[in-house]
């Protein structure tokens, strides 16, 4: 099978293309070549989606069965790709974000639920992406899926991850944790050593991808790992299995750490506190073939991969991500004194 990749070389496109490849399919990915390197043996296409005349030169005497679009944020620019392409290719599968809902992650969500309103043709430039707000990020993302829908009338997947780990992982979180935790110490762990989380393992996500493909599986699923697959506990227990550290894990509560005002998300990666957090329903990628392989796997190999390639590669989310020493100290020094 033919597939065009619209990005490819940073995280989840990539993995999806060296997925892909590995498999046999004929892959062509599309992007500026600016980040990342291209996956070898794979057909590279140079060009800027946000330029009309790149987007021409890519479908120019060009067809392919499917597209995997990872690089849309911005509607309007979405929706010139998805035109151009409705005429080159069979399906579109678009890679969406759990954060379309408005409701989450106050509350528990499903494909059911409300999602932002955003036209298909808003306009903007993704230049900046990696600095929007999550409603910012998530309105777009729903304005993308709709010129999707427009363009391609059924034969569309969408998908809408939670948080994606595992090898290659660009954003700054398990990395963060596993860095973090290699330095040994006493550890602030944030919250509930129990309570349960969601992270992915990009590939089970990019075999889900290629198994709706494959089959022809269309229509709108989040992704995450069921509920109760793993807890917080779980996580940095395996970074400390995996690293050979003598962390001390200290938990602090969360009712602490709200009252310290400490950044949700990021300063601690990951920690989270409103109820729907970790309670995305994805029973129905479930059955409709998604697998999820134990944290300790996606803990291990994403460790592996950051002692062999010395660090993720630069994203500006990155600066978002964990707490100063200093802060992490101070935090405890309180926590102790309480
Ligand atoms: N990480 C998570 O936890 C998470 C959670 C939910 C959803 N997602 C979604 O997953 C996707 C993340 O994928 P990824 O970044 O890892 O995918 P990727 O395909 O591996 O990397 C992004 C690609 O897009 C290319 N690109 C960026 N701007 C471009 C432009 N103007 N024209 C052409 N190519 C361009 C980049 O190359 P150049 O810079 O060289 O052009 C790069 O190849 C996003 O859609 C994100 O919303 C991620």
């Amino acid at each position: 099978m033919r597939l065009l990749v619209l990005g490819g070389t940073r995280f989840v496109g990539r993995a999806l293309v060296e997925q892909a490849a590995a498999l046999g399919h004929q892959v062509t990915t599309f992007n500026r070549g600016r980040t990342g390197q291209d996956v070898p043996g794979v057909e590279a296409v140079r060009g800027d989606r946000e330029n009309a005349a790149d987007l021409l030169s890519l479908v120019d005497g060009r067809e392919w069965d499917w597209v995997v679009d990872t690089s849309g944020y911005v509607p309007q620019i979405v929706g010139n790709s998805v035109r151009l392409l409705s005429s080159r290719a069979r399906a579109y599968v678009f890679l969406s974000t759990v954060s379309v809902y408005p409701g989450w992650p106050a509350e528990p969500v499903s494909e059911d639920s409300e999602t932002y309103e955003c036209a298909p043709d808003t306009p903007g430039t993704a230049e900046d992406e990696a600095n929007w707000t999550a409603a910012q990020y998530g309105a777009y993302k729903a304005g993308c899926e709709r010129a999707v829908q427009e363009a391609f009338e059924g034969q569309v997947t969408i998908l809408r991850p939670g948080v994606i780990l595992g090898p290659m992982e660009n954003v700054g979180r398990l990395t963060w944790w596993l860095t973090r935790i290699t330095r040994g110490g006493r550890v602030l762990a944030p919250g509930d050593a129990g309570k349960p989380i969601q992270p992915i393992d990009i590939r089970d996500l990019t075999a889900f991808t290629l198994n709706c493909l494959e089959k022809g599986i269309t229509g709108t699923f989040n992704l995450t790992t069921p509920k109760e697959h793993t807890t917080f506990g779980g996580l940095l227990n395996a970074c400390r299995a995996v690293t050979g550290s003598d962390a001390e894990l200290t938990w602090v509560n969360d009712e602490f750490l709200v009252e310290q005002k400490e950044r949700q998300w990021t300063a601690i990666p990951l920690w989270r506190t409103p109820a729907g957090t970790w309670a995305v329903d994805s029973a129905k990628a479930t059955a409709a073939g998604l697998t999820c392989r134990p944290i300790e796997e996606t803990v291990r190999d994403t460790y592996a991969w950051l002692r062999e390639s010395g660090g993720p590669l630069a994203y500006d989310r990155q600066a978002h991500h964990g707490l100063s020493p200093e802060r992490e100290r101070e935090l405890l020094e309180l926590w102790d004194r309480r």
